[in-house]
This record gives C-alpha cells, sequence and structure tokens, in this order.
C-alpha cells in the first residue's frame, strides 16, 4: 500500500481549512487548477521578503539572488523530468504558451505544404488551434486519431494516421476530459519510424505520474506548474537541445539577445532565445518549491494513491444508473479524471447545485469541442483528483449527485 495519507496532507493546504457555503471542501477540480501547500505559500513569500529583483540584469546583490533562485527552478524542473541539459528546459507562461511556441517556431518554419500534422480528437483546444494555423499558413493537412468505444486510441488507428507525410505528432498524455493515458511510448516510436517530430502536451500527467523526457525520446514536452501545486503564470516548455537550437525565437525583446544593430539582431543561446521580457521568478520558486514537495511524497505514490480513488468512485459511480461515465469505466491506462454526464440535467447545474454542498468539480465543453462533437454531447460534468483527495471527498460527492436529482424532482 502506498506511503500517502490524504488526511495528514490536507493539514498542509490552508485552503482546505475552510468552509465553503457552510460545508466541507470536496475539492474535485484538480484538472482545472490545484491547490497550495504552505510550503509552497512560503517559499514564494520569503522569495519576496528576501530575494527579489531582476534576474540577469543587475550586478546587485538581489539581481544576483533571483538570478540563482531562476536558476535553481530550472535545474529541478530538469532532474524532475530528467532531461539530459537544464537548457532544454524553456520557462513559459503556462502549457498553452509551450504549445505555441513549438507551433510558431517549429511549425511555421519546418512543415511544408502536403505535410500531415496529426493529433488526437481528445486534444484540449490549446493543442488543436495553433496547429490549425500552421496548417492554414503551410497549407499542410491537419489529421487525428479517433477513439474507440472504450475512449482509447488502437494500435491500428496510430497505423492508419501516422505515415511517411507525417511531420508532427501533438498529443495529450492523459486527455483532460475522459482520463485516458494515451499510449504516446507506442506513438512516439512509430511516429518517429515515419520520420515525424513528437510533441506531448503533459499538463494533465506530469502531475500525477512518473515522467522521463530522455526514456520516452519525445521531442517536445509542455506542462504547467499550477496543476501541481505551483503558482499560475509560470509553465514548462522541455525540448531537446538540437531541436531547440535549429528554431528561431518565438518572442523577442530584452534578455533574449547576443547583440543588436539597427536593422538585425542575433540572438542568445537557448534556453534565453526563448524567454523574451522579465521572467516569473516568484513563479519559478513556487515551482521548485511544489516539485519538492511532490518529490517527497513520491510520484510512484500519488499515481498509486490516485488509481485507488478512481476505482473507489468508479464503483460507486457505476453502481447509480443515471450516471452515464464518459471515458474508460475500467482502470487500465487512465487517470484520475472521471467525466460524466447525469440524465437531462445540465452539467452546470450539476456544478452549481453540488458547490452549494462545498464540493467543487469543473463542468461545460473542458475546451475540448471537437471530442464533445465526436462523443455527441455537449458538455459533461468532471471530477478530477489529486493527493490529498480521500474517499470521504468521493463520498461528499455521491450523496452531493443524490441531492441534485432531488433538487430536480428524481427519486432516489
Ligand atoms: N485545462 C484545464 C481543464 O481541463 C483548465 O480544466
Amino acid at each position: 500500500m502506498p506511503k500517502l495519507n490524504p488526511h495528514q496532507i490536507k493539514e498542509d493546504f490552508p485552503i482546505l481549512q475552510q468552509k465553503i457555503n457552510g460545508n466541507r471542501l470536496a475539492y474535485l477540480d484538480n484538472s482545472a487548477t490545484t491547490l497550495k501547500p504552505i510550503q509552497v505559500i512560503e517559499a514564494i513569500s520569503d522569495y519576496n521578503k528576501k530575494s527579489h529583483g531582476n534576474p540577469h540584469r543587475g550586478a546587485h546583490k538581489l539581481s544576483v539572488l533571483a538570478t540563482e533562485e531562476y536558476d535553481l527552478a530550472r535545474k529541478k524542473v530538469k532532474e524532475f523530468i530528467n532531461a539530459k541539459h537544464s537548457e532544454e528546459i524553456i520557462f513559459t507562461k503556462n502549457t498553452t504558451e509551450s504549445l505555441n511556441l513549438i507551433a510558431y517556431s517549429y511549425g511555421m518554419n519546418f512543415i511544408n505544404e502536403g505535410d500531415e500534422i496529426v493529433l488526437a480528437i481528445s486534444e484540449h483546444h490549446s493543442n488543436i488551434l495553433p496547429w490549425q494555423r500552421v496548417a492554414k499558413e503551410k497549407k499542410a493537412n491537419l489529421k487525428y486519431m479517433y477513439l474507440n468505444a472504450n475512449s482509447r486510441i488502437s494500435e491500428k488507428e496510430i497505423k492508419e494516421k501516422i505515415t511517411t507525410r507525417t511531420k508532427i505528432i501533438s498529443i495529450a498524455q492523459m486527455s483532460n476530459v475522459l482520463g485516458t493515458i494515451h499510449p504516446i511510448e507506442q506513438i512516439i516510436e512509430y511516429g518517429h519510424k515515419m520520420g515525424a517530430i513528437i510533441i506531448v502536451d503533459g499538463a494533465q500527467s506530469v502531475p500525477h505520474m512518473p515522467v522521463d523526457v530522455q526514456d520516452l525520446d519525445v521531442d517536445f514536452f509542455g506542462f504547467s506548474a499550477h496543476k501541481m501545486l505551483g503558482p499560475m503564470g509560470i509553465g514548462i516548455l522541455y525540448g531537446k537541445k538540437e531541436l531547440l537550437e535549429n528554431m528561431p525565437p518565438y518572442l523577442t525583446g530584452g534578455d533574449m539577445i547576443e547583440y543588436v544593430y539597427e536593422q538585425e539582431a542575433t540572438f542568445a543561446p537557448i534556453p534565453y532565445k526563448f524567454e523574451a521580457g522579465t521572467q516569473n521568478v516568484e513563479g519559478a520558486v513556487g515551482l521548485r518549491a511544489a516539485i519538492e514537495y511532490l518529490e517527497n511524497i513520491g510520484l510512484n505514490n500519488i499515481q498509486k494513491h490516485e488509481e485507488i480513488l478512481v476505482e473507489y468512485a468508479l464503483d460507486k459511480m457505476l453502481k447509480l444508473p443515471y450516471i452515464d461515465i464518459q471515458g474508460p469505466i475500467d482502470l487500465y491506462m487512465r487517470g484520475g479524471i472521471i467525466s460524466f454526464t447525469l440524465e437531462d440535467i445540465h452539467p452546470h447545474d450539476i456544478a452549481s447545485i453540488l458547490d452549494t454542498y462545498g464540493i467543487a468539480i469543473r463542468a461545460g465543453h473542458h475546451c475540448a469541442q471537437p471530442l464533445m462533437n465526436y462523443l455527441k454531447i455537449p458538455a459533461t460534468s468532471r471530477i478530477s483528483f489529486y493527493l490529498y483527495n480521500n474517499t470521504e471527498d468521493i463520498d461528499q460527492f455521491i450523496e452531493g449527485i443524490k441531492k441534485v436529482r432531488k433538487w430536480f424532482g428524481y427519486g432516489s
């Protein structure tokens, strides 16, 4: 059994100590954003009290301290995902910016007419819209891998969609709607055989399972701090050194240059070439503290803990005949995200009523409208777990669902 004790962990999260609408808070919206432990809050506060300055810009003590903090955070991220070099870690604003950076810097420069870009139909809009633009601009073909009845991408689908014309494959490791963990190892291996570059959106996976980018042999990998106990406004793009070095800058401005002439400029080496303007150092400090917190508990333990929660929740939900699970109903290759529909009750009504009982969930299309169209539903309700959740949160949610039905006049 895992060493993780969610009751004890909850004590580290001040926000979980408060009542919401007079009720104990069951926070089940971790795919949207996660809460911060006191260790992260204090690390950010300490930085602001003692070390805040603009990195790389001054000889004075505070600028030097801020530079050190920023570098330490980069090193921590490098170790966390086992990148080969620190300069392969680029700080961005969020996963969306990481994906846009690749699309505009790599896609616009290395994709040509007739090339193929392959995505999964379950992608978040942030991994669709940048590629729609690249495809339109470069006259490339945008193709989708579709899901089978159990929300999975089959081997047949992978081999049918990825061809020798495929130049880019961009896919989330874990679907933010269905919780499906896609077979990215297989996709990376086959994609490389076909000559493609593979980009993985790790926003929903990195916080919940161990990830080793060298082991995966992935070309680019993006994720966000705020989905792993860190602050908003800081994201990460990992890219293989040789790819990043050959790409032009995405944003231009301060601190990313080597020399600027009147009519042209030369650029700093990676990672600085991709980090224009003043950076989010307090975000990086918070991210480092978040990674330290997660490492203390262990990503394997977190993953096992969430598997237990998913099993418990699915078992309870599948016993309620009026709930329709959208996504895998078995435990194979799935994470702690469960989407569902509930008779003819609109997901927004479900989320609003649950909120009155202190239960926080997300409802809507989850920034995945092509997936909703594919599933032929307008929206879902979604619960998503993290290390501080326990079975009490799930019981509170199940009781909440029964109350929602009562609001709409359904019997038990
Ligand atoms: N991408 C986040 C979610 O799925 C915001 O809720």
